[in-house]
């Protein structure tokens, strides 16, 4: 081998050295950057609040009383019991997306309970327990999730959300 062909080579091995440094350095700083805008993706993507937006297990059919209104926080709803059968019904006001709150000192608007009905705190609206429209400016009834029952037990599906003109039997769930 000549002296020539062999400074060629070493500087060849010096080169390969350097590149890879530099594709290692490279690698740690592309990793820091995913780093970087994984918090920042992280910080500004809304993040689904508990469960909902799943399927979310209320419990036994048989433990919620007739005229009961359970409020289910982390699916954000009101699970009726009326005497056609159950409702799951969203909080979120169908006028401008207040929170919708249950009132059991308020005056009944039905036959069924002495008192209790949903109010609105934004601008008034008032629901009866089957989530229908008594007066405010709300333009329709509360809107309802599918129900069914698994293992015996009452499941909303808080990512299934139906709208309703107008309240009817045939709405609730027979469990
Ligand atoms: S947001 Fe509920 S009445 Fe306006």
């Amino acid at each position: 081998m000549s002296v020539h062909e062999a400074t060629s080579e070493a500087g060849g091995h010096q080169l390969s050295r350097r590149a890879l440094i530099r594709l290692g350095l490279g690698g740690v700083l592309g990793l820091f950057l995913l780093e970087v805008l994984g918090t920042f993706l992280s910080f500004y993507t809304p993040r689904k609040f508990g469960v909902f937006g799943s399927k979310v297990t209320l419990g036994d059919p048989k433990t919620f009383d007739l005229a009961s209104i359970t409020t289910f926080v982390e699916a954000k709803l009101f699970l009726s019991h009326v005497p056609e059968g159950f409702l799951a019904m969203y909080w979120k006001c169908p006028h401008l997306g207040c929170t919708v709150q249950w009132h059991p000192e308020e005056p009944s608007e039905d036959n069924l309970a002495k008192s209790g009905r949903f109010h609105c705190p934004c601008h008034g609206s008032i629901y009866d327990r089957h989530g229908q429209i008594i007066s405010g400016p709300a333009p329709r009834p509360l809107d309802m999730f599918k129900l069914s029952l698994s293992g015996g037990k009452l499941v909303a599906d808080t990512s299934d959300i139906t709208q309703r003109k107008h309240w009817e039997p045939d709405q609730a769930f027979k469990a």
